[in-house]
């Protein structure tokens, strides 16, 4: 079987993108062929540099007006469509073209915290505001409505009295940085 390609769409920092490059650097059955980003000044492209993956920076015309980036993602062979921190809801052209081939992580045990303009520090400050008990990772499938396609994969971790948003923020990323390369590896290993 030839190797199946992956595309990371990412907005920010990147170090789940990172941590997905990393895991994938020496498989030779799961490769990341593009990186995807909304955000010029984003953190990934960089990394993308760094590790000799081509990158690509797509603004809303070509995003929403247009259906290039389905021939984009054709021309480099990808098989599967990853978001890492990626902040724009998918087109449903693109949907429907990857269907069941797009994963999203969202950083707290959906359905709770999710939905429109729930990311990254929003979430955690919700969370801590809520005095929960504990916050943990979602790794689920992409459908047209912001973080409700199937879920395939959730963990915890507790929260303490004394942590502040920022560490709730700290313990969710480690988690995100462990499970989210396997899950993605096991997903489409799991789909052949
Ligand atoms: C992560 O918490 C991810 O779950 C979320 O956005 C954050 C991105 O962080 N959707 P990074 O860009 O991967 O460092």
């Amino acid at each position: 079987m030839s190797s199946q390609r992956i595309a990371i769409f990412a907005s920010g920092k990147g170090s789940n993108a990172e941590s997905i490059i990393n895991y994938f650097e020496n498989n030779d059955s799961i490769e990341v062929g593009l990186i995807i980003s909304n955000n010029s000044k984003a953190g990934v492209l960089n990394l993308a540099e760094r590790k000799g993956i081509d990158s690509k920076v797509i603004d809303k015309d070509f995003f929403y007006k247009s259906e290039k980036i389905v021939q984009l993602l054709n021309y480099y062979k990808i098989d599967y469509i990853i978001l890492a921190g990626f902040l724009w809801l998918l087109p449903s052209y693109l949907i429907s073209e990857f269907e069941n081939h797009i994963l999203n992580i969202h950083p707290a045990l959906l359905p709770k915290y999710g939905g429109k303009g729930m990311f990254g520090q929003h979430v955690h400050r919700a969370v801590y505001d809520n005095n929960e008990e504990e916050s943990g990772i979602t790794i689920h499938l992409v459908n047209e409505n912001y973080d409700e396609g199937k879920i395939l994969f959730q963990d915890s971790c507790a929260i303490e009295e004394e942590d502040t948003p920022d560490d709730i923020g700290e313990k969710v990323l480690r988690l995100e940085h462990f499970h989210y390369p396997r899950i993605i590896e096991d997903f489409i290993n799991g789909h052949q």
